[in-house]
């Protein structure tokens, strides 16, 4: 039996799934099934009116996706678990069950591109009052909340600069108001951060990063309290955006996430080297990585973050122009968005991932034009330096 005295990377593992409950088969079955017989018509009808437990039909649960659900949940120290079909799929079911026209939702400045678009484009259209707030100061929250807030929602580290935000504190304030308080923790994970354990009521992930950490899935997680992951399940997945896992994606999930404490320790392991030698490289600007002594955040990271994340994003000099020309002369590292892979990746936020922002909305947000985002991967650490050097090596030294 594996209990919660068992540590993360053995909970990884076996949480929530008996081989001998199915024939001795080491890894859980997959359910690829859309739809489940009922033994009688009113042994069905009892489970539609919420009577007796049971599956369905796969867009409202499945065993697959069960196992997942309980593995993510004990993992983030939540009650309950939902898998989506993206993370997107995680944050607009989680958003859409939680708000109603007239509502007040407050925002960070720095979300992920297509949130912010969510948040600044789509909600708005339906009536929700959508405010952004620098969250990095929890005075900001303070003096903005009201009791229209119903949710107030952040990424901690946020991409793609890695600005961090105090999550207790942000939590004290929303609760003063019956707020409740969503984070996307996809760039730590609950190797690095717990957010339920500081008081957040919410989880969210796009399970496509990290957590699967191959790249080869499109997938999101929910976790929070066993009535709000109900509400999220028979409200927002299953009648408003219908963004359900397939029970495939499910079972590369729950492989990808045996070896999460593994991966990420090997992530961030490079990256305080890689962060560290970009830092003292002439051709680099700036370095906002948690881990730096210099980094202006440290004393949170150190008191909210077990380890600094595998995310680096850096100016190097000549701006835009500069970053995008170091970028096309690497070699082993790939010029693609997503994150948290086994291939170390690069992009340019301004003209991929944060597009949707307008320049002047990357401006007043922090999202400098020329900054690059580098998701270390897990190849030795002195290949990706080697490529990073020679990259830089004809870098104009001049440019501003
Ligand atoms: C922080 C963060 N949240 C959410 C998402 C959306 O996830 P998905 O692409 O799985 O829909 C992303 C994708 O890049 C992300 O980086």
């Amino acid at each position: 039996m594996i209990s919660k005295e068992h540590g993360f990377s053995t909970r990884a593992i076996h949480h929530g799934y008996s081989a001998q409950s199915h024939q001795g088969s080491l890894t859980p079955p997959i359910y690829m099934t859309s739809t489940f017989t009922f033994e009688t018509a009113e042994a069905g009808g009892a489970m539609f009116a919420g009577e007796a437990e049971g599956h369905f039909y796969t867009r409202i649960s499945n065993p697959t996706l069960d196992y997942l659900e309980q593995r993510i949940a004990n993992l983030e120290g939540g009650a309950a678990g939902l898998c989506t079909a993206s993370g997107m799929g995680a944050i607009t079911s989680t958003l859409w069950t939680f708000l109603n026209a007239g509502d007040q939702i407050i925002i960070d400045k720095t979300l992920y591109g297509c949130t912010f678009s969510f948040m600044t484009h789509g909600l708005p259209r339906f009536g929700v009052d959508v405010v952004l707030v620098d969250l990095t100061d929890p005075a900001n929250l303070a003096a903005a909340i009201s009791d229209r807030t119903k949710i107030v929602y952040f990424e901690t580290p946020a991409n793609p600069n890695n600005r961090l935000i105090d999550i207790a504190a942000i939590a004290e304030i929303a609760h003063g108001v019956g707020a409740k308080v969503v984070v996307d923790n996809t760039y730590a994970t609950p190797v690095i951060t717990r957010p339920l354990s500081f008081g957040a009521d919410i989880v969210v992930h796009s399970a496509t990063k990290y957590l699967s950490g191959h790249g080869d899935v499109i997938a999101g997680l929910v976790v929070g309290g066993q009535e709000d992951i109900t509400q999220i399940r028979l409200v927002g997945l299953k009648d408003m955006t219908g963004a359900v896992m397939s029970p495939m994606t499910a079972m590369l999930l729950l492989r990808g996430i045996k070896t999460l404490e593994l991966r990420v320790e090997r992530h961030c392991r490079t990256a305080q080297i890689v962060a560290e030698a970009l830092e003292r490289h002439p051709a680099v600007l700036s370095v906002s990585y948690p881990g730096l002594k210099n980094f202006a955040q440290h004393e949170l990271a150190a008191r909210q973050m077990a380890l600094f994340g595998g995310m680096i994003p850096f100016e190097v000099r000549g701006g835009k122009a500069g970053g995008i020309a170091m970028m096309n002369r690497l070699n082993l590292i790939q010029r693609a968005v997503s994150l948290g892979d086994a291939e170390s990746l690069i992009q340019h936020p301004a003209s991929m991932t944060h597009s949707t922002y307008s320049q002047e909305e990357r401006e007043k947000h922090g999202i400098a034009e020329g900054l690059v985002r580098l998701s270390v991967g897990l190849e030795n650490a002195e290949d990706i330096l080697d490529d990073l050097y020679q990259a830089l090596e004809t870098h104009d030294l001049k440019a501003a």
